[in-house]
This record gives C-alpha cells, sequence and structure tokens, in this order.
C-alpha cells in the first residue's frame, strides 16, 4: 500500500489507542499490522483492506463480559468507516469490506468468514494471540480486568490445570485463559500460512505449560489453598478491629495461631 495512504490512516487510528490496556494496544496492533502483511503476501490478499482493518480492529475495546458481545466488533468497524471516509485517497468502495473483516474478526463471535481479506485479518489477530506474547497479553489482560471482579488470579492452587474435577474458566484466571486460547485459536486459523507460523508460537506455549506445571509442583497445593481459605479465630478477628491492618500485623496474628505456616513465605517441599 502507498506509504503516503498509510501514515494517513495511522494518523487516523493512532489515536483510539492511547487508553487502551496493554493486551490492545497500539504494540498489538503493529504485530497484527506486521502479520496482515506477511499473510497478504504468501495469500495474495488485499492490503489495501486488510491492513487499515488491522489499524482500526480494536479501535473500540468494551470490557469482558459487555453484553451484546458484538458490540467491540460492530463500534470498532462504524469507527474505521467513520475515519476512512475522511482520508484523501482511500478507494471509498474498500470500505464495505474493510468493515466486515473488523466485525468477523473477533474470536467471540465465532465467525468463519468467507472473504479472503477477513480470513487474513483473523489470522493476524489469533497469530497475537499465541506463544509467548499472548502469554504476556493473557496476564496484562488479567491484570487491567481483574481489580474490576473480572478474574485476575494466575491459577487456582489446588487444580491449577483442570485435571482434578475443576472446570476451566477464563474469567477467572490467566492460566485457564492461556490454556484454552491455545487449544481453542490453533484449530481454528484459516490460511496455511498462518497455520505454518502458528507452529513455533504453539510450541513455546506448551513449553511455558509444561515448565509452569514443574514449577508450581513446588509448592504443596493443598496448604496453599488452607491459607487461601483460612477463617481467622473470632479472638484474632476482634484483635485487627474493623480497620485496615498492616500486612506485618495479619501475617503475625496467622503465624501466632498456625507456628507452621510462614503467611509471607510459602512453604516449599
Ligand atoms: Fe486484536
Amino acid at each position: 500500500m502507498d506509504k503516503i495512504l498509510e501514515q494517513r490512516i495511522y494518523a487516523a487510528a493512532r489515536p483510539y489507542y492511547t487508553d487502551q490496556d496493554p493486551a490492545h494496544d497500539w504494540d498489538h496492533i503493529c504485530r497484527v499490522c506486521h502479520f496482515g502483511r506477511v499473510l497478504c503476501r504468501e495469500e495474495n490478499a488485499d492490503e489495501a483492506v486488510v491492513i487499515p482493518a488491522a489499524m482500526f480492529h480494536d479501535c473500540v475495546k468494551l470490557r469482558v463480559g459487555h453484553s451484546p458481545r458484538d458490540d467491540s466488533s460492530r463500534l470498532s468497524a462504524e469507527g474505521a468507516e467513520e475515519e476512512l471516509l475522511k482520508i484523501e485517497g482511500y478507494p471509498k468502495e474498500k470500505i464495505t469490506e474493510v468493515k466486515l473483516c473488523i466485525y468477523e474478526h473477533s474470536l467471540a463471535l465465532g465467525i468463519r468468514p468467507e472473504s479472503l481479506n477477513s480470513k487474513v485479518l483473523q489470522d493476524a489477530d489469533r497469530l497475537d494471540s499465541l506463544g509467548m506474547v499472548a502469554i504476556m497479553r493473557i496476564f496484562a489482560h488479567c491484570g487491567t480486568w481483574g481489580g474490576r471482579g473480572e478474574g485476575g488470579r494466575l491459577f487456582f492452587w489446588y487444580d491449577p490445570f483442570c485435571e482434578n474435577g475443576r472446570e476451566p474458566d477464563n474469567k477467572a484466571c490467566g492460566l485457564d485463559w492461556v490454556a484454552l486460547r491455545l487449544s481453542k485459536i490453533v484449530p481454528l486459523l484459516n490460511t496455511t500460512t498462518a497455520k505454518r507460523l502458528a507452529m513455533p508460537l504453539e510450541r513455546n506455549q506448551n513449553e511455558f505449560l509444561a515448565r509452569l506445571r514443574g514449577e508450581i509442583g513446588f509448592f504443596p497445593s493443598a496448604e496453599m489453598q488452607a491459607m487461601q481459605e483460612m477463617q481467622l479465630p473470632a479472638r484474632v478477628r476482634n484483635s485487627l478491629g474493623a480497620h485496615p491492618t498492616p500486612r506485618g500485623q495479619l501475617s503475625d496474628a496467622i503465624s501466632a495461631q498456625h507456628p507452621s505456616i510462614g503467611a509471607d513465605q510459602p512453604a516449599r517441599k
């Protein structure tokens, strides 16, 4: 695509991302544009559709759980249309397809696109949801939403890999999200180029899960879980009072009741 035109689209899209969370910021857009360019070249897709669609695809990001689920994609598509109509030199006949690509890209909506350009945008976005970068994005997302009651826990001590009856819950913990995304995304990739590019990313992600399994194994999960759910005796609760308690004081109180457990230093096997 013509560089001057691309700069104009950049100038229109960039301001939308100043307040986005780290998983959907301008860096994510740059990576999706990179994957988009590679895929356009290999799959003969249209850069003049895919790159503007990549630049605007997350320009409106509503919080997880927002209803209806397609609002982020629909509003992003409308934002793209509004901006592209104003850009001098952008072929207006391509705007409808840019909007379609943006609307169809969302993993949450589960749409299987028919047009090549839409398949390429979906793949470009999903490649950034695989591998080590994807893991960083997921835990950044956990941190962003965690304080607002929508997850934020890293993993569940008592059944981190959902092997003892716990159902995976990506709204409650990041590790579930990593595992669910990995199993979900790879089979959904549309193009042979994306499937090839995904292989090393999938390997990295599997290796992360395997290494984490070894590391988590250091901690006695039953004891860690007991600490999470510990009920303080009434005598200790009363002594803490209604005011916020300094961390050391609470730790001392717990240690006094359970001398075998160091509240700040998890015991290792
Ligand atoms: Fe995205």
